[in-house]
């Protein structure tokens, strides 16, 4: 690929910029300056610097966010910040966006890429990845709620029965359960659905991919590992 093409890849402006940002003598590779714009790579592996910072090339990114309360998974925040605010240029430029959405108030695991392929993998009402959320509730918890919402209720304007698996009673009135969809407000309106109320709401892990001890608001590049970790889900 050429540089030049390599560079608006990897958001850093238009190709004119990138041109001008060659010719300027800004980006070197291997600590040698390339002031040539049409001067081909080798994508592979390839590191490079633009005025002192080193990037590693990527294809696509994939970027697991502690989501932090207060923030909405929209490009046009009304009443709070936009979980965009948390992202360089560079990764706007790429025009990535939220793998499904939390609601502002949610905390946890939101991923966010630039693969249009990625997305429709995972948000598609057909690939029923599992999603496993943590809350807090405003009432305790009985063994009757926890049945009912193993058995599934029904979710008004929603068709069939939106049920949950894994279903623990972490205390009086936390609970920890999996998803397999993932309609709008799905495990507040379920958990009103049997007579609770969700006062916190965090999402520990999709697929197989947890946060560990990312702290909130922060983010990570996932390897290629995790990506199919994030992707899993039984047949
Ligand atoms: N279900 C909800 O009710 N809210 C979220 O943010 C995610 C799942």
């Amino acid at each position: 690929m050429l540089l030049e093409k390599m560079l608006q890849s990897q958001g850093f402006g238009s190709r004119k910029h990138c041109q001008q940002l060659i010719k300027n003598g800004a980006v070197s590779i291997q600590d040698e300056i390339i002031d040539h714009p049409k001067h081909k790579l080798d994508l592979n592996q390839l590191e490079f610097s633009v005025y002192g910072e080193t990037y590693q090339y990527r294809e696509k990114v994939y970027i697991a966010l502690n989501k932090p309360k207060g923030y909405e998974c929209s490009h046009q925040a009304t009443h709070h910040f936009s979980v965009f605010d948390l992202f360089d240029d560079l990764l706007m430029n790429r025009g990535i966006q939220c793998v499904g959405r939390l609601d502002q108030d949610t905390t946890g695991l939101l991923l966010l890429t630039d693969d249009g392929q990625f997305l429709q993998a995972l948000t598609h009402p057909k690939k029923h990845v599992a999603k496993v959320y943590q809350m807090e509730t405003a009432d305790p918890i009985s063994d009757e709620q926890i049945q009912q919402l193993e058995r599934g209720v029904e979710l008004r304007n929603e068709k069939g029965i939106y049920a949950a698996t894994d279903v623990k009673r972490l205390d009086e009135k936390r609970l920890q359960m999996t998803i397999h969809q993932g309609v709008y407000h799905q495990v507040k309106r379920m958990l009103a659905a049997v007579g609770n109320k969700v006062e916190k709401l965090h999402r520990a892990q999709i697929g197989q991919l947890s946060l560990n001890d990312l702290p909130e608001g922060e983010w990570i590049y996932l390897t290629e590992e995790q990506v199919a970790q994030a992707k899993y889900h039984e047949e």
